[in-house]
């Protein structure tokens, strides 16, 4: 079981909402400082977050251009990484700026996110997981919410906490969700879809206020993929409804969890205040279990993956294992997910 971060996949950097033309915007990723920058263009860079010459963050700098200046010497670098001009050069001063490079990342900016990928140089990116696309809207869509969180616990605990089928009772105890006394056995079929997992298009269980109000008959789908994606696409009719996670890891306590929203159900537009609040108070209470579970988690026990209710997360770290292990054997990816059904009361 691998435990460690992957690498050589892409991960959500920050929602395009946070990052404005001709600013910058740090966030630290697998324990690197980041910078991400925006130019006049509006395309976005990605370079490490320390200066080459005396190591302060870029991102206390300014964005002139297409280049981000260091708040110390003004040295400027571009989206490369490259050097570009050094201000305290004299004319003669026999000195080549662009020989001077940061790390920079590739980005990619769809549907509302930044994506960065952490890989090695030389990675063929076209083998990686690719960055799962909302087939029912265009590379323009904004989502109607976004929030971002900070869940205190390492990506393993994140993940399998918000794929987790049997805590919803327990951890979603409230009148607009369900409790324990309504408890039903569920039974779903899994397929395995590229570098992932889904849990195929079904009617969702009778037990679920929140997709009662959707009206009609909602159909669901949702989608695992690695490193630590989650799509649920809800179609009610002709309309779209996307439930978006994307975690991301910043240390090894700590995850970021960006959490959005599409849709094209106009009058649910209405409820959005409602949503949001939904959405917060759902994962508000996931990042109360995963917080607690730290007090217990810091006398390392060993911990238990049982039966259907922990398969989806015995798949996350198998796939994940699996990827790891491939690049590192340089080999093909063995598929570990096979078709399946899997059942669980909750
Ligand atoms: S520290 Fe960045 S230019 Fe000197
Ligand atoms: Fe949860």
């Amino acid at each position: 079981m691998y435990t460690g971060f992957l690498k050589n996949v892409w991960y959500v950097g920050l929602p395009s909402s946070e990052l404005a033309v001709g600013k910058s915007q740090a966030r630290k990723i697998m324990n690197e400082p980041i910078v991400f920058f925006r130019n006049s263009k509006g395309t976005v860079s990605a370079v490490r977050d320390i200066c080459p010459h005396r190591g302060i963050p870029l991102s206390f700098g300014r964005v002139v251009e297409d280049t981000i200046e260091c708040p110390y010497h003004g040295w400027k670098f571009d989206g490369s990484g490259m050097c570009t001009e050094i201000p305290s050069l004299c004319p003669g001063q026999d000195l080549n700026p662009n020989k001077i490079k940061v790390r920079s990342y590739p980005v990619h900016e769809a549907q509302g996110l930044i994506w960065i990928f952490i890989g090695d140089k030389d990675y063929d990116m076209s083998k990686a997981p690719q960055i799962p696309v909302m087939k029912a809207f265009g590379n323009d869509v904004k989502p109607k919410l976004t929030y971002v969180v900070n869940f205190p616990c390492h990506v393993d605990h994140a993940v399998i906490g918000l794929m987790d089928p049997a805590h919803g009772p327990y951890v979603h105890k409230s009148w607009f969700w369900r409790s324990e006394k309504t408890m039903l056995e569920k039974r779903k079929k899994f397929a395995p879809v590229n570098y992932g997992f889904q849990m195929v298009r079904h009617q969702p269980s009778k037990n679920s206020k929140a997709y009662k109000i959707l009206g009609g008959t909602p159909t669901t789908e949702i989608t695992f993929t690695l490193p630590c994606i989650r799509v649920e696409h809800i179609e009610v009719g002709p309309r779209n409804f996307y439930s978006y996670t994307a975690l991301t890891p910043v240390d090894e306590k700590n995850t970021r969890v960006t959490q959005l929203a599409y849709w094209d159900i106009p009058w649910l537009t209405l409820l959005k205040p409602a949503i949001n609040q939904f959405s917060k108070t759902f994962l508000g209470q996931d990042m109360d279990a995963v917080t607690k579970q730290q007090e217990g988690l810091k006398y390392d026990p060993s911990l238990m993956l049982i039966k259907d209710a922990d398969t989806q997360a015995k798949w996350y770290y198998s796939l994940k294992t699996e990827y790891h292990d491939h690049l590192e054997q340089k080999r093909d990816f063995n598929h570990p997910v096979k078709e399946t059904e899997l059942r669980w009361r909750s």
